[in-house]
């Protein structure tokens, strides 16, 4: 039995900015194959669920996905391929469990969708291989972007932190060459982006050479694109403590479009939890890290990621979470209760903490994190900065940007989408802050 060819496509993307990423690159790949991009799955003929993996209710959710696209009304089903964590982890038990999935493709594995499509118009196509050449040579060249773009620099992680499948789902650390990244960098300014956001499951281990053969680090790449005639603006996300290396904090210090904001996860406040977690720091030098990047850029904004409950975690040692989030004084953070996951040594951990008891002390490290926040965006009250516009708020003429230290900053008066320009801070909310232009940018 052969089905038609699909003429229209959705991607939806679950998880990190990774899949963000990945998702944009599948939509342009399929775009160059002559699909449309269809506004909602309903109204695509072939619909890509780019899933996440890291937790158990992120990894379920494809399977309730899948549910409610089969139950859908109209026409025939549409194909749908599995792609992302969840696809490497599970691959071909994925359709034996949802036999509507036609596609499973991993996350190394993606530039091959066009002839998956086409397998599958005839049976099933499942790919999770990790091949050597790397999938970034195959894609088609990047286009148009909003204001503010994604830009894989490094993938993959040799951590092996006890409770995590990216070392599993995305591989060993692998760097994409300087060249390669410099390209990418000009299409994406080229196509209308401002603010380049390189990303890397450990985006401060990227390593490569120069143009002149010499071996630089995340440092040196940000210097070099530093020099990028039309970008404004150089984020970089997510870093490990272990590679905060000095060059990276004086970049901090000394180059002008790289912002204020650092995000550095550092799971857990107790020096026994870390070790069970093989996060090969301690709270010691974590909060030492901070301080010198503190030193290098004093106004700078610094996020977390924080795991409640691991297993054998105590009162004792949460109280060391909330001393060190105390310690630190985050703009933001992201709190997860521990989930375990198939394969990784935590899965098989004794101690385990009860659901009830990681609930609670989630709520207190969130009310914690909330605090703080709130205070930081009390710290911009006043201020005149500039703001990147990204996107279109609820209300009717407002629009929503980002300030330097990556608050979302709702604007009332009319500024437009890809415009930066300086705001004045007006109201500090808990989660946003208010601001009112404070004069049009020159022409
Ligand atoms: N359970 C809960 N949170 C997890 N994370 C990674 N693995 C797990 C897990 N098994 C969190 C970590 C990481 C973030 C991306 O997700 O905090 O930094
Ligand atoms: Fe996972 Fe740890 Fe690697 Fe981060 S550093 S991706 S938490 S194994």
């Amino acid at each position: 039995m052969s089905r038609p060819a699909p003429k229209s496509f959705h991607v939806k993307s679950f998880g990190c900015q990774m899949n963000v990423y990945d998702g944009a690159r599948m939509s342009e790949l399929l775009e160059a194959e002559g699909m449309s991009a269809a506004d909602s799955a309903e109204d695509a003929d072939l619909v890509v669920l780019n899933t996440c993996h890291i937790r158990e209710k992120a990894a379920e959710k494809v399977y309730s996905d899948i549910g409610r696209i089969v139950k859908r009304g109209g026409g025939s089903p549409p194909m749908i391929a599995v792609a992302g964590c969840v696809a490497q982890a599970e691959g071909a038990e994925i359709p034996r469990r949802a036999p509507a999935v036609d596609i499973v493709v991993g996350p190394q594995a993606y530039h091959r969708l066009p002839e998956m499509v086409r397998a599958a118009q005839s049976g099933r196509a499942v790919d999770t291989d990790m091949p050597l050449a790397s999938k970034f040579d195959a894609l088609p060249a990047r286009r148009r972007q909003g204001p503010s773009a994604f830009l894989t620099v490094q993938e993959g992680c040799d951590k092996f932190c006890t409770y995590c499948v990216v070392p599993y789902t995305r591989g060993a650390e692998v760097s994409r060459p300087w060249g390669a990244i410099v390209d990418e960098a000009k299409a994406l300014i080229d196509g209308g982006a401002k603010e380049i956001t390189l990303l890397g499951q450990n985006v401060n281990a990227w390593e490569g050479e120069d143009e002149a053969g010499h071996l630089r680090g995340l440092d040196g790449l940000i210097r070099a694109l530093d020099r990028l005639p039309g970008l404004h603006r150089i984020r970089y996300t997510t870093s490990h403590p272990n590679d905060m290396k000095d060059g990276l904090i004086a970049a901090h210090g000394d180059v002008e479009k790289l912002m204020p904001f650092l995000h550095l996860p550092v799971q857990s406040g107790s020096d026994r939890i870390l070790k069970a977690m093989n996060r090969s720091h301690g709270s010691g030098s974590y909060l030492a890290i901070l301080d010198r990047v503190r030193a290098a850029r004093p106004d700078i904004a610094i996020s977390g990621d924080f795991i409640v409950g691991f297993p054998g975690e105590t009162e004792e040692d949460f109280a060391a979470t909330l001393d060190l989030v105390r310690a630190v004084g985050y703009a933001q953070a992201f709190t997860f209760k521990y989930s375990p996951r198939p394969g990784t040594p935590a899965a098989t951990m004794d101690d385990t903490v009860a659901e009830s008891v990681m609930d609670e002390r989630l709520q207190r490290l969130q009310a914690l994190i909330n605090e703080q926040q709130h205070a930081f965006n009390r710290t911009t009250l006043g201020r005149t900065t500039d703001i990147l516009i990204e996107r279109d708020g609820r209300k009717p003429g407002q629009r929503i940007g980002k300030s330097p230290w990556l608050q979302s900053v709702h604007i009332e008066d009319g500024a437009a989408i890809g415009e930066l320009l300086p705001v004045e801070i007006v109201s500090a909310g808990p989660n946003s802050v208010g601001g009112v232009v404070a004069r049009r940018q020159a022409a």
